[in-house]
């Protein structure tokens, strides 16, 4: 995809969208494109019923020379109070542009839209226009070109085009890391394992500046991390944790942490799932994966932040070496676990990343991705990620961030009651609670046994991980949920404090 920044001018020929407001309001290029041809904008809001109504677009071919003109609805000033709101605008024009099969599209953006200046405006729809336009053909052999998606090119127009290229040149590295999120996390399970996974983020990674380490089955034997292993057990690939660390702030600030549960497949192990819709377990590592595109969004623009990746990379399968329900594992922190379901792998995963993170590195904060529970869908449905933290700054930064990106979060109770569910008979701990409900809860409890006393947040992100239906920024598929969220909390509530 290819996007360029020009001064305004009146367009002449090709695509041309312009922005108008409440009431068919044109603005001035719009109204010169009207005046040229005599008046056939206008017309065509009028027949239409056109009104400028945010997010609704019209389409007009063959007026005042040109191929044709996107009236993209802007709406009033209610509609532009976040930067969310200007990205649904450049969300919305994709799917016409590849309805109408325009492969090039110039966007003017002439005045300020809310608090948002005409250059904020056109950066944030070129971005958005970006991240909506997200496409994953590798596997086509077959397909013609005229079957696939056709924009290609979004060239926009504002009073001072340097000033929209320098915020889009930032925005451009956060959609990287989204695609790159998408990318690993949409690809086969077979492609993508624990080592082919470990590559790739240092392959990404490590051109940015980013330090990467990968430890393998023996320096992970050595380090005590029994929870971790027991779960890789049944796969014939080896485990991986990746360790990654930018070093963008002062070398005196602690660093922040994210880590990311990274089952490349979940079968559930011997408590196997049922095979109806078990390919999604694909898309349980999109944890690790929104870690690993986090840290390829930051390092790639370049934030002042101390940050520190780390990703548990494991396959579940069943085998006759797989761990058994009821086995008991040794963790690195030293604590045991009774596996009294195989299937609840993912806090196995954590449980070692977890302490390891806190114990090396000793982070201000640490926030866990993971696809963790079936449960937080039941709860949440697949347009909120669950919250848990035992620390209220933490948990009131991220919710602040999650609504500014629309990756919304929703806190849950932590109680003390929930952590006796997981109290086990025979070890410290056991991986499912004892009681029927809160499954997602316990699951969180269980995790904070491992983050001895870090400030800390898990996101259970099983619901959003993967959209069935077209987002506001992302067509159906992998969602890269968390990559705009943790980027956002750096930025408002890391860099420069
Ligand atoms: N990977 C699953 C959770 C999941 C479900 C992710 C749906 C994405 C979509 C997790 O490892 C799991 O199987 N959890 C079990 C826990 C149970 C055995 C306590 C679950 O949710 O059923
Ligand atoms: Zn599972
Ligand atoms: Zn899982």
């Amino acid at each position: 995809m290819k996007f360029s920044f020009s001064k305004n001018a009146v367009p002449t020929s090709g695509v041309a969208a312009i922005l108008v407001g409440e009431g068919g309001k044109l603005s001035t290029i719009g109204a010169a494109l009207d005046k040229k041809s005599g008046g056939a904008l206008k017309k065509a809001m009028k027949t239409a019923k056109f009104e400028g109504k945010k997010g609704k677009t019209l389409v007009v071919y063959a007026v005042a020379g040109l191929e044709a003109v996107i009236l993209l609805g802007a709406g009033g000033k209610k509609d532009s109070n976040t930067e969310y709101d200007i990205q649904k605008l450049g969300g919305a024009l994709v799917p016409v542009l590849n309805g109408h099969r325009f492969v090039k599209v110039s966007v003017y953006s002439e005045e300020k839209l809310g608090a948002f200046s005409a250059e904020h405006v056109a950066a944030h729809i070129a971005y958005a226009a970006k991240l909506k336009a997200y496409y994953f053909g590798k596997y086509f052999t077959k397909k013609k070109d005229d079957e696939k998606p056709a924009f290609k090119e979004l060239a926009a127009f504002s009073p001072n085009a340097k000033a929209a290229e320098d915020k889009f040149k930032v925005l451009d590295k956060v959609a990287e890391g989204v695609y790159l999120t998408r990318n690993v996390v949409t690809e086969p399970p077979n492609v993508i394992y624990p080592d082919s996974l470990a590559k790739i983020a240092a392959a990404e990674l490590k051109p940015l500046g980013v330090t990467v380490e990968i430890l393998g089955q023996k320096e992970m034997e050595k380090l005590g991390m029994g929870a971790l292993l027991g779960v890789n057990q049944g796969s014939s690939k080896e485990p991986r944790l990746v360790v990654m660390q930018w070093k963008g702030g002062k070398a005196s600030d602690k660093p922040v942490a994210f880590v990311g549960k990274g089952v490349t497949f979940d079968t559930g192990g011997i408590s196997i799932k049922p095979s109806e819709g078990m390919g999604d377990m694909k898309y349980d590592m999109a944890g690790s994966g929104a870690v690993i595109g986090a840290m390829k969004a930051l390092a790639g623009r370049k934030a002042k932040a101390n940050v520190v990746g780390i990703v548990g990379l494991v396959e579940n399968m069943p085998d006759g070496n797989a761990q058994r329900p009821a086995d008991i594992v040794k963790t690195m922190s030293g604590q045991t676990i009774e596996v009294l379901n195989t299937d609840a792998e993912g806090r196995l995963v954590l449980a070692d990343a977890l302490w390891y993170c806190q114990h090396r590195f000793k982070p201000k904060y640490i926030i866990d991705l993971a696809t963790l529970t079936g449960a937080i869908t039941i709860a949440l449905g697949r347009h909120y990620a669950g919250l848990f933290s035992n620390s209220d700054t933490l948990s009131e930064q991220l919710f602040k961030a999650g609504k500014a990106v629309d990756e919304k979060l929703w806190r849950f109770p932590t109680d003390d009651f929930y952590d006796r569910q997981i109290d086990s008979v025979i070890a410290d701990v056991q991986n499912i609670g004892n009681e029927k409900g809160a499954g997602s809860i316990t699951a969180s409890k269980f995790l904070e046994r491992f983050v001895n006393k870090t400030p800390w947040a898990h996101l259970d992100i099983a619901g959003v991980a993967w959209a069935s239906k077209d987002l506001d920024l992302c067509p159906k598929g992998a969602t890269a949920f968390g990559v705009r969220l943790l980027n956002q909390w750096v930025r408002d509530f890391v860099e420069g404090k």
